[in-house]
C-alpha cells in the first residue's frame, strides 16, 4: 500500500469515527424541544468534510494520544464549526440559502430555530469538554482545554473575525487587516483543533511550539482556500453558493492579491507548515499531507 493509500484510509477512518460520536452525543430529535433538536442535528450530521476533527485525530496520533481520549475535543470543534456555519449562513451575516448541499439551517427551519440551534451547539461542545469520562486530562488540563476553545471562539478569536468580516463588506482591506480577519475567523479554531489535541496528552514544550506553528500556518491557508474556491469552483462541488463573496463583496485574499499570488501564498504557508513540524519525522507525514490537501482541495 503506498503512503498516500494509507494516508486516505486514516482520515476516512477518523471521518467515519467522528461522525458516530457526534450522533452520540447530539440529543435525539424525539426528545422536546424537537425542532430544536432536529436544527442541531440537521446541521451537524450534513456531511461536512471533518478537517477540524480530523486534525485533532493526526496531531493525537502524532503524539501517541489514546484516540478514545480524542473522541471529544474532535467533536467538540465540528460542533463549534457546524454552530459558526448556522449563524454565518443567517440573513444577518452572509444570508446563504446553501450550505453542504442543502438548504442553509434558516432555509429548511426558520431564522430563529437556526440561532437557537447555533446557541446550543455552542453550549454542547462545552459540555463535552467539561464532562467527557474519556478525556484523560486531568482537572487542570481540562480547565486548559475550555480556556483555550473559549478563547479561540469569543470576540478575540473566530466572532471577533466574523465581526471584522462583516465590518469590512464594500471596503478594501490592507494585506495585514486581510490576514487579521483571516486568522481570526477561520484561523484560531483550527489553531484551538491542534491546541486540544496538544492538551489531550503530554507534549514537549518544543514539539508544542512546533505545532501552534503549524496550526497558524494551515489555519490561515485554509481560508485563502476557501475565498480561492469561491472563485473558481461551482455551487455543486462546494454545496454553498459559488461567487457569494463577490456578490457581497467581501475583501478576499484574490480580490486584493489576484489569483495567482493567492495561490502563490497559499503554497508558501503550505511549506512554513511542514517544516514547522519536521522535528516529527515520520510521524509528520500525516500531518503534512493534510496541510497539503488543504490547500489544493476541491471543495
Ligand atoms: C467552511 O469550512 C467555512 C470556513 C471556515 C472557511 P469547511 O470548508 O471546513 O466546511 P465543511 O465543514 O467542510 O462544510
Ligand atoms: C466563515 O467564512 C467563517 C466562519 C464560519 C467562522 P466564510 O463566510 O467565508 O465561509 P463560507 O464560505 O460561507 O463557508
Ligand atoms: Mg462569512
Ligand atoms: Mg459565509
Ligand atoms: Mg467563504
Amino acid at each position: 500500500m503506498t503512503d498516500n493509500n494509507a494516508l486516505q484510509i486514516l482520515i476516512k477512518q477518523s471521518q467515519q469515527r467522528v461522525e458516530k460520536i457526534l450522533d452520540h452525543w447530539l440529543p435525539d430529535e424525539n426528545t422536546l424541544p424537537n425542532d430544536l433538536h432536529a436544527a442541531m442535528r440537521y446541521s451537524v450530521l450534513n456531511g461536512g468534510k471533518r478537517v477540524r476533527a480530523v486534525l485533532v485525530y493526526l496531531v493525537g496520533d502524532a503524539l501517541n494520544i489514546d484516540i478514545n481520549a480524542l473522541d471529544g475535543p474532535a467533536c467538540a470543534v465540528e460542533i463549534i464549526h457546524a454552530y459558526s456555519l448556522i449563524h454565518d449562513d443567517l440573513p444577518a451575516m452572509d444570508d446563504d440559502d446553501l450550505r453542504r448541499g442543502k438548504p442553509t439551517c434558516h432555509r429548511q427551519f426558520d431564522e430563529a430555530t437556526a440561532v437557537l440551534a447555533g446557541d446550543a451547539l455552542h453550549s454542547l461542545a462545552f459540555y463535552i469538554l467539561a464532562h467527557d469520562p474519556a478525556i484523560k486530562a486531568n482537572d487542570s488540563k481540562r480547565l486548559k482545554m475550555v480556556e483555550c476553545l473559549a478563547n479561540a471562539i469569543g470576540s478575540r478569536g473566530m466572532a471577533g473575525g466574523q465581526a471584522i468580516d462583516l465590518a469590512s463588506e464594500g471596503k478594501t482591506l490592507t494585506l495585514a487587516e486581510l490576514e487579521n480577519m483571516h486568522i481570526h475567523k477561520t484561523g484560531a479554531l483550527i489553531r484551538a483543533s491542534v491546541e486540544l489535541a496538544a492538551l489531550s496528552g503530554d507534549c514537549p514544550d518544543t514539539l508544542h511550539k512546533a505545532l501552534d506553528k503549524y496550526a497558524k500556518c494551515i489555519g490561515l491557508s485554509f481560508q485563502i482556500r476557501d475565498d480561492i474556491l469561491d472563485i473558481e469552483a461551482d455551487t455543486d462541488t462546494l454545496g454553498k453558493p459559488q461567487g457569494a463573496d463577490i456578490a457581497r463583496n467581501k475583501s478576499t485574499y484574490p480580490s486584493l492579491l489576484g489569483m495567482s499570488e493567492s495561490k502563490r501564498w497559499a503554497n508558501e504557508l503550505h511549506e512554513d507548515a511542514i517544516q514547522a513540524i519536521e522535528m516529527l519525522e515520520e510521524k509528520s507525514k500525516a500531518l503534512n499531507w493534510l496541510s497539503s490537501y488543504i490547500i489544493e482541495r476541491g471543495n
